[in-house]
């Protein structure tokens, strides 16, 4: 007989479990990628019947897949689903738990829930017996505020998984446009050569957002976007970009390059933070043609010292990239919902064509709204006349390219990583604590300042003084 595998949702009911995990466990069923014996156990507070529960997670489900809804699917995803009243809290509620699981060995538990739990929730997974040796535990972001917060996260999770059995989740790994980066850069030879700080004079990576943080205040407040965004997901980009070449790209191998780069971060202190770091709160404006409230009316009223724009300019201290800034960007309520890479090559060394302006050449690395990369390069007009250039693009479109292929939700990857207990697309624990050590460099510094953020109009790329970060090298913003 094939044994039970399981997949334990904490925080069942949650946004990130409705918005996000149930879509890709039935985006997942759809393709026949889950295992035939995996039965998914979602926990939360408070008893609900079997069928009130499975109309919930089918309710979030519909929403996802408007009218590619498909009831067949569902069904088979309905079977798998239970549900189990557990209370974190409450050590007894376990044994709803553990009576659910029955014989199931190796579960995977997700913890959906706040950080806050996660010390409860692994001492009672332990003591009931409801983990052991071969489960696995996914966690999400945030994790920790800082470096002693997500210490005492980690060491939450340590008490009942091995690290190699910890996964902890930035979904920017499970797009498939940041996978693609590991491939543009170590499946191709023609970028290798160029990618030092002999032939790269900056690079740029921007995750622009148009929406505002709305009812997400009071978890984003105590955030801001350098926590939010910077520590996680941008530092994940930066650090593929920057990275060497892992020796395989198994688990270890990636990771180990990554956590090189980051402590390889020049720490921003004193003068520096205000050269080289921007903070920046939106007020009211208008985004996407309509206007919006202010960061500030969002509270309701209440103020506060919490940035939604932030903008670095970060220094790797390696052979490769000694001197090149790597900027990096990130806001809500900016005029474009868009994530992007932009590797800035230096100009030729000596201009032959009198009279032309020549542009650098530029890759762009699109990860969304759409995917895709592009080269500028500059080129002859076809003129008899006179010898006239013009930068033009190579663009190829990831979407196009592949097109037929759904887009898929990053949580789908990141599932089923995990369910096959590959963790190169998870973070490590050095590398989520060497990240935090950069970052609170920043907020230390900030908090010492005093500084409040600046305002900028919500539909617009943030204070000016986003700007000036990147022109007092002589660098502009790709917009
Ligand atoms: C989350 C942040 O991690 O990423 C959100 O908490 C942000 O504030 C989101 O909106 C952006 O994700 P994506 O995939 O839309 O770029």
């Amino acid at each position: 007989m094939t044994a039970q595998r399981a997949l334990v949702i904490f925080g069942a009911t949650g946004d990130l479990a409705r918005r996000m995990l149930y879509p890709s466990l039935y985006f997942l069923e759809q393709d026949g990628l889950l295992a035939p014996h995996l039965a998914i156990v979602g926990c939360s507070r408070g008893s609900v019947t079997q069928d009130v529960f499975a109309a919930t997670i089918e309710a979030a489900v519909r929403e996802r897949t408007g009218g590619a809804f498909a009831p067949d699917v569902w069904n088979k995803l309905r079977a798998r689903i239970s549900h189990a009243a557990v209370d974190a809290t409450q050590p007894e509620s376990f044994a709803n738990l553990a009576k659910a699981l029955g014989e199931t060995r190796d579960a995977i538990f997700y913890l959906s829930t706040s950080p806050a739990h996660f010390g409860a929730i692994c001492r009672n997974l332990k003591e009931y017996k409801i983990a052991n040796g071969g489960s696995r535990v996914m966690v999400e972001k945030p994790l920790g505020h800082d470096l002693t917060s997500c210490r005492a996260i980690n060491d939450a999770l340590a008490q009942t998984f091995s690290e190699n059995n910890t996964f902890r989740v930035d979904h920017y790994l499970g797009k498939e446009a940041v996978q693609n980066l590991l491939a543009l850069r170590f499946a191709n030879t023609l970028f290798e050569p160029l990618w030092n700080k002999v032939s790269v004079e900056q690079v740029q990576i921007t995750a622009a957002e148009t929406v505002g943080v709305e009812d997400r205040w009071s978890y984003y407040d105590e955030y801001g976007a350098i926590r939010d965004m910077v520590q996680n997901h941008l530092l994940q980009l930066l650090c593929l970009v920057a990275m060497e070449a892992p020796p395989h790209l198994d688990a270890d191998s990636v990771r180990d390059e990554k956590v090189k780069v980051l402590r390889s971060l020049r720490p921003i202190t004193g003068r520096d933070l205000e050269r080289k770091t921007v903070r920046g709160q939106y007020g009211a404006g208008v985004s996407e043609a309509r206007a919006v409230p202010a960061y500030s009316e969002e509270s309701g009223g209440r103020k506060s010292g919490t940035e939604t724009f932030v903008a670095i300019c970060a220094h790797i201290k390696n052979w490769r990239w000694a001197g090149v800034p790597f900027y990096l960007r990130t806001g809500k309520r900016l005029p474009h919902r868009r994530s992007e890479i932009v590797i800035q090559f230096r100009d030729v060394p000596h201009s032959i064509f009198s009279g032309n302006n020549l542009q650098a050449n530029r890759l762009t690395i699109r990860l969304q709204p759409e995917e895709g990369i592009s080269l500028k390069i500059m080129n002859k007009t076809p003129n008899l006349e006179r010898t006239e250039l013009q930068p033009l693009s190579l663009n190829l479109s990831l979407s196009d390219a592949f097109s037929g292929g759904r887009r898929r939700i990053a949580y789908e990857r990141l599932l089923l990583e995990a369910m096959h207990d590959t963790p190169t697309l998870f973070v490590r624990r050095d590398e989520a604590e060497a990240a935090w050590t950069w970052i609170d460099g920043i907020v230390d510094g900030w908090r010492g300042s005093g500084a409040a953020p600046v305002p900028y109009a919500a539909g617009s790329w943030g204070p000016s003084g986003a700007f000036a970060l990147t022109e007092r090298n002589g660098h502009s913003w790709h917009e």
